[in-house]
């Protein structure tokens, strides 16, 4: 257990609210966070804050799916991803602000961002505790919490100014309730194109569903328009520790006999990444409460 709490977690402590009791403000004492009914949520040894307790999510990555994700993206391979989504966020919020980045893996794209803005301080959400331990230490002034993005989010109305959501489920509502009236949405997303020859190589890789790019666009209409898009195409040459990694952080590791992944990594080559990030704006009104 932690002597004190993290620092990067000091000013996020007015913009959480109890998970419990929806309660403003917790205070850290003791290696935890209590709200003033009482109700305490354990820092972890790790740095992150432990706010999801009670009935498990059921979904979040698993060590080996964090493992790989951490050794891959540290060799640069989703660099021009992470500078799209950094640029994105900067023309949202150009100087002081919170970042909240949910689904925030191993905190590699926040980290980005917050090293393009020195002013402003980041919150990963994220149900999966290897992930969180690296999240926590991804940045000096980004803070890590458990929470799982399908429950009403542990944080004030207006409390970020940017939310990201890079590869991971979304809230659009939740989303649009934190955000602050003039905040931004940045969302990264495959294209069909996005590593297309691996989904050939390697039977029960999951593949990216066509109709996907209209779901998102009606899920997020009540609630945000668009305000910019960028799109990231690049053929990446792999190594076969990179393909074995790259096939090991998708959530088809689950579903993959371990000799498909070895041999996707006996089979190096190179591969297409195809992302399409966009910032959205928020909408004044939500369209379903207007009834449009
Ligand atoms: C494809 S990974 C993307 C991680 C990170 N954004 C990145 O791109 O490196 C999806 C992330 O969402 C997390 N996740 C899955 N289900 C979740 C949920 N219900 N609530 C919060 N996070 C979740 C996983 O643990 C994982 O870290
Ligand atoms: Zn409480």
């Amino acid at each position: 257990m932690p002597a004190s709490h993290p620092p990067a977690l000091e000013p996020f402590l007015t913009l959480l609210r109890c998970p419990a009791c929806r309660a403003p403000r917790l205070r850290p004492g003791r290696g935890a966070l209590r709200c003033p009914a009482g109700h305490a949520f354990d820092i972890a040894r790790h740095g992150y804050v432990g706010l999801l307790t009670g009935t498990p999510a059921t979904s979040g990555d698993d060590a080996a799916m964090v493992r790989s994700r951490d050794r891959f993206l540290s060799t640069g391979a989703y660099e021009p991803v992470r500078r799209a989504v950094a640029r994105l966020a900067a023309a949202a919020l150009p100087g002081r602000g919170t970042v909240v980045d949910v689904g925030c893996g191993t905190g590699y794209y926040l980290a980005g961002v917050l090293d393009r803005l020195p002013s402003a301080r980041g919150l990963g959400l994220d149900t999966s505790a290897r992930a969180l331990r690296a999240a926590a230490r991804a940045h000096d002034r980004a803070a890590a919490v458990s929470w799982d993005v399908f429950r009403p989010f542990p944080l004030a109305d207006g409390a970020a100014d940017v939310v990201l959501d890079v590869f991971a489920p979304r809230n659009p509502s939740e989303f649009h309730r934190v955000l602050r009236p003039s905040g931004r949405l940045v969302v990264v997303r495959p294209t069909d194109r996005h590593l297309a020859e691996l989904r050939g190589r390697v039977p029960g890789m999951i593949t990216v569903d066509p109709a996907k790019e209209r779901r998102l666009r009606r899920a997020l209409a009540p609630f945000f328009e668009p305000a910019a898009t960028e799109e990231v195409d690049y053929p990446l040459p792999l190594g076969p520790t990179e393909a074995t990694d790259l096939v090991g952080m998708t959530p088809s590791a689950r579903h993959l006999d371990p000799a498909d992944a070895a041999g996707a990594g006996l089979l190096p080559g190179t591969v297409t990444v195809s992302v399409r990030a966009t910032a959205y704006r928020r909408r004044a009104r939500t369209a379903e409460g207007t009834g449009c």
